[in-house]
C-alpha cells in the first residue's frame, strides 16, 4: 500500500466514497423491517423473559399485561405495552384495534395459569372453567383477533406455549386437574390451526418451555427463565413450514400427543 502510485490510492478512495454514498442513499424500503412479535402475559415469568430477549435481539416487541400500570419491568425494556386480559373479549378486541393495519410476524400465546390439585376431591370444578378460559379459549380468542395482522406479517408464525402436562400419552401420574385438560385442548387447537393455515404459509406450533423457575414453576424447577427462553428461541428461529402442527419441547424434540 505504501508503494502504491498516488493515482491508485485516489482511485480506491473514490470507489470507497462512492460505495458509502450508495449505502447511505439506499431507499428505506429496501431495508427489511424488524419483525414484530406479540407476547401475551409479558409482565412476568416466561413472557417477560421472552420480551427482554427478543427486544435485545432487535424484534419490535408488543408485550401485553393485564395491568400495564403495574408492569414496571416490562415497561423498563422500552417495548410497546398493551393491556390484555385473554378472558375478556372486549380487551382482546381493543388489542387488535390498537395494532390496527400494522403487520404482526409472530404471536406467542404465553399467558397461562396453573392448577395444584392432586386429587379430584380437592379440586373445585369451577376452577376448571377459569383455567380453560385462560389457557385454551384465551389463545383461541387472541389468535382469531390478530389473524388479519398475522396474515400481513412475513413470518406468519403462531407459537402456543403449552406443557408436557398436556400430553395424553405421557400422563401417567394424573393430578393438575384443569391444567392438563386445558393444555391438551390448546394442543388440539394448535393442530387444527396448523391444518387450516398451512396453505396460507403459516407455521403453528405447540411449544413446551420445560420446568422453569417462575411463579408457576416454583423455586425447585430445573431451568431458569433465561435458559428456557434461549432454548425456545433457538427452536422458534429454526422453524419452517414442515414443523407446522408439531408439539415440541424447549429442546426442539417432538413430544407425544
Ligand atoms: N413455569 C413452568 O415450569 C411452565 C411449565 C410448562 C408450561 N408453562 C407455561 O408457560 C406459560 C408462562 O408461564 P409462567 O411460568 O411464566 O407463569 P407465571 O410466571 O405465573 O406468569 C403467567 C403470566 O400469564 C398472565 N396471565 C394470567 N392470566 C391472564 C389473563 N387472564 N389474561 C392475560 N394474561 C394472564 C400473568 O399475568 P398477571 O401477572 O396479570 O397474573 C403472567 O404474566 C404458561 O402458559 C404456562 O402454562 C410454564
Amino acid at each position: 500500500m505504501l508503494n502504491m502510485p498516488r493515482r491508485s490510492v485516489a482511485g480506491i478512495a473514490a470507489i470507497v466514497i462512492a460505495c458509502v454514498a450508495v449505502a447511505q442513499t439506499k431507499p428505506a424500503a429496501e431495508t427489511p423491517a424488524a419483525p414484530t412479535v406479540v407476547i401475551t402475559g409479558a409482565n412476568r415469568g416466561l413472557g417477560l423473559a421472552f420480551a427482554r430477549r427478543l427486544s435485545a435481539d432487535g424484534y419490535r416487541v408488543i408485550g401485553t399485561a393485564r395491568r400495564p400500570d403495574a408492569a414496571d419491568e416490562l415497561r423498563s425494556l422500552g417495548v410497546r405495552v398493551e393491556q390484555l386480559d385473554v378472558t375478556d373479549a372486549a380487551s382482546v378486541r381493543r388489542l387488535a384495534e390498537a395494532i390496527g393495519d400494522a403487520p404482526v410476524d409472530i404471536l406467542i400465546n404465553n399467558a397461562g395459569i396453573g392448577s395444584r390439585a392432586r386429587a379430584l376431591e380437592d379440586f373445585d370444578v369451577d376452577d376448571a372453567e377459569r383455567i380453560m378460559q385462560v389457557n385454551y379459549l384465551g389463545p383461541m380468542r387472541v389468535t382469531q383477533a390478530l389473524l388479519p395482522a398475522l396474515r400481513k406479517g412475513d413470518r406468519k408464525l403462531i407459537v402456543n406455549i403449552t406443557s408436557t402436562y398436556g400430553s395424553i400419552e405421557r400422563n401417567t401420574r394424573g393430578g393438575a386437574y384443569g391444567y392438563r385438560e386445558s393444555k391438551a385442548a390448546l394442543n388440539m387447537f394448535t393442530r387444527s390451526l396448523a391444518a387450516e393455515l398451512k396453505p396460507h404459509g403459516f407455521t403453528c406450533i405447540a411449544l413446551s418451555p420445560g420446568w422453569v423457575k417462575t411463579d408457576m414453576g416454583g423455586p425447585n424447577a430445573r431451568l431458569t427463565p433465561d435458559e428456557s427462553i434461549d432454548a425456545m428461541i433457538k427452536v422458534i428461529e429454526s422453524l419452517s413450514a414442515e414443523h407446522s402442527g408439531s408439539f415440541l419441547n424447549h429442546a426442539g424434540d417432538a413430544v407425544p400427543w
